[in-house]
């Protein structure tokens, strides 16, 4: 059992496989998203082409309506003036604290049970398994975020091309997702992906390794410059808007470039990212380190080894604490054993009982 106390373990939906992985066979179909034709007969083969995908209903659409619904629940709840059916209410001070890209990043939001429940979904984390070939996972400590329709008191959300990738660091490591909760067409924001870009991105690193890079928290980020741009449009890639309905679960390969954009139309963009990564392929420390983000209930970034860990969940709102900031969700994470293994936990435990994972 976890040493976490605040963590309940309900009854599983289905039987639930031990935690020690079988790294005899795990992985040996791992895909490698090399822009090669694949005939998965699934949505992998439009991921292995084309760098990104989408998995149509991978939440059943009731349920994706009710975490829209918990979605803004939870902003309304913030009682700062937010209402859904205003959107006169849309302004930075009647909202909780988010960046001009619509992220929510702090107030312990990536471990409220409505976010947990939607990273648990289980054609979220067979999405990801398939990919992995693997259903030993954990899953990053992501935010969640909202493209308000009506934005005028929200700063602008200038293109950010990037790669979320060390170019040092080439191949296919990470495969990052959102879960789409509203209707989302051309209009209505969210991602932008430069179609087949991951192929590339060796190449464009090899001969854009001259290019000054734009200065980035972590070498993990690198974000194309106008010349690297020229080059993706000069090797014939185009860049799509993605387009999804609610509860579908959009995936892209870390090397594919992309950003978002705020909607234009009337539907608000609400999205919650979560990430993936095979528990073999992550060391003893990494999951330590884990464990200790989700006991303080803090964030990881899309990295499910939690590479990166959040220092606080206290917002700022003009240089001071919000007024309603808090280090813990609203609602704490009950979760079922499945979902439980997601964080990593079990799998650390087994180890500090000596088995291999
Ligand atoms: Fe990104």
């Amino acid at each position: 059992m976890s040493t976490t106390t605040t963590t309940t373990i309900t009854s599983l939906p289905a039987p639930a496989p031990s935690p020690t992985p079988n790294t005899t066979t795990k992985g040996q179909n791992r895909m490698l998203l090399d822009g090669q034709p694949t005939n998965y007969g699934d949505f992998r083969d439009d991921l292995n082409r084309d760098g990104y995908a989408v998995i149509k209903g991978a939440i059943p659409l009731d349920r994706a309506k009710s975490y829209a619904d918990a979605f803004y629940t939870y902003m309304e709840d913030f009682k700062l003036g937010y209402t859904r059916t205003n959107p006169q209410t849309v302004r930075r001070g009647q909202l909780p604290v988010m960046n001009e890209k619509g992220m929510i990043l702090d107030y312990g939001v990536t471990h409220e049970q409505w976010v947990w429940d939607i990273r648990g979904e289980e054609g979220v984390v067979d999405a990801f398994a398939r990919v992995y070939d693997d259903e030993d996972l954990i899953v990053s400590f992501d935010v969640v975020n909202v493209g308000f329709a009506n934005r005028e008191d929200m700063p602008e959300n200038k293109p950010w091309p990037h790669q979320d990738q060390d170019p040092s660091k080439p191949g296919f490591r990470c495969l990052q997702g959102l879960i789409n909760l509203n209707p989302n067409g051309p209009h209505d924001g969210g991602l932008i992906v430069c179609k087949g870009g991951h192929a590339l991105s060796s190449q464009f690193h090899h001969e854009m390794a001259h290019e000054e890079r734009i200065p980035a928290w972590t070498p993990e980020w690198y974000g194309y410059t106008s010349a690297g741009m020229d080059w993706l449009a000069s090797h014939g890639l185009k860049w799509e808007k993605v387009c999804a309905g609610p509860g579908d679960l959009i995936v892209w390969d870390s090397r594919t470039p992309h950003y978002n954009v705020a909607p234009t139309g009337e539907v608000d963009r609400l999205a919650v990212y979560a990430c993936f990564m095979p528990v073999r392929e992550v060391g003893r420390g990494e999951l330590v380190r884990k464990r200790d983000a989700y006991e303080r209930r803090l964030g990881t970034t899309h990295w499910p080894n939690a590479k990166h860990v959040s220092k606080s969940n206290i917002a700022m709102r003009d240089g001071k604490p919000c007024p309603v900031a808090r280090e813990r969700p609203v609602e704490e994470p009950v979760l079922s054993e499945r979902v439980f293994r997601l964080t990593g936990i079990p799998y650390l435990e087994e180890m500090e009982r000596g088995k291999e994972v």
